[in-house]
């Protein structure tokens, strides 16, 4: 992770020198690029997605701010989408992680590869590929086509929790953990993966008041309360509802068991596979807990951001 830099060329350094830094959980770098910070280790990735991606108009994406629910959001989706495409049980995700059956634009495809070959990265049709990008940064091309946004977010409480164990999980041995108060601090100013929170999510709610048909947005809260409802909403929303006798046959309810915490965190790829980024997958199943914050945070803290969430959400419509 840390070496990344390294390897970029002079004009690629120059250009990036004009971006405010800042130092990561981990002690990479962050750049503020775009109004968001952006890891070191994806910077390039993001700028070369932006430029050369073509969307089709039938692509799905999704979207997701980091610890929201992309993995379990990304099950969902393919199992949905591609339900017809397999039999029952032989699910993809039985044998692999949802990182390895739904791929990373910026984490991923073009880490390494300006021009990845998306066609026969894409093994089922139609291509469903994944992004942490702020709806403001993507790619035109999926702004302008008709390709559609599943989009999913979660109480920033519980986001912070969720990324701090993540990250207390990766660290790098020969660094001191961040300390939960010094988390918090940075987490308070937006310094984070892809933060602010607050504008990457507005960024999306606003996009999806004005175009519903385009983009979904979803809340991780929302899923755990009720997940066959949400799924219905989900598979309508890709233009593949399901079918009454579908319906009757429990279609909806075996696709929330298979993608369920319990059950992902069991599969043998998810206990001991590793993502391409070098991030082992048990890292993306922790607890999967409403309101898990209340274990770790001070009265002091949660005050602080229960105020910050009012202010920056109030006159939205949005809440948590
Ligand atoms: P916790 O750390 O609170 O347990 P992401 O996938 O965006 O990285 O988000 C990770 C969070 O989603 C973690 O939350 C993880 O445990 C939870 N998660 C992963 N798979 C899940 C699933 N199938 N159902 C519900 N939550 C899941």
């Amino acid at each position: 992770f840390h070496d990344v830099e390294e390897s970029w060329d002079d004009e690629f350094k120059s250009l990036v020198q004009t971006f405010p830094k800042e130092k990561s959980w981990t002690g990479s770098n962050f750049y503020f690029y775009q109004g968001f910070w952006c890891p070191s280790i994806v910077l390039r990735a993001v700028i070369a997605f932006q430029k050369h991606f073509q969307a089709c108009d039938s692509d799905i994406i999704v979207s997701t701010f980091p610890k929201c629910g992309t993995t379990w959001l990304k099950a969902l989706t393919f199992s949905t989408l591609y339900r017809n495409q397999f039999a029952w049980d032989e699910n993809p995700l039985l044998t692999f992680g949802p990182h390895q059956l739904v791929r990373f634009l910026e984490y991923d495809l073009y880490l390494n590869n300006p021009f990845p070959d998306l066609q026969n990265v894409c093994v089922y049709q139609p291509r469903l590929l994944s992004t942490h990008l702020p709806y403001a940064s993507l790619p035109t091309s999926i702004k302008d086509s008709n390709s559609k946004i599943v989009f999913i977010c979660r109480n920033p409480l519980d986001m912070f929790i969720s990324l701090w164990s993540f990250l207390y999980m990766l660290g790098d041995e020969s660094l001191e953990p961040l300390s939960l108060d010094e988390a918090f601090d940075k987490f308070y100013h937006g310094i984070y993966a892809y933060g602010p929170f607050f504008d990457h999510v507005l960024g999306y709610w606003k996009a999806s008041q004005e175009n519903p048909n385009k983009i979904l947005f979803l809340k991780y809260e929302d899923l755990k309360e009720d997940i066959n409802s949400q799924l219905k909403n989900l598979a309508m929303f890709l233009g593949v509802p399901f079918t009454d006798d579908e319906e009757k046959q429990g279609v909806v309810e075996e696709i929330a068991k298979i993608c369920s915490f319990e059950n992902l965190k069991e599969v043998e790829v998810n206990k001991k596979g590793v993502h391409i980024s070098g991030i082992p997958h048990t890292g993306f199943f922790r607890k999967g807990k409403v309101g898990d914050w209340s274990n770790y945070l001070t009265p002091f803290m949660v005050e602080r951001l229960e105020k910050l969430i009012q202010e920056k959400m109030h006159s939205s419509g949005l809440t948590f």
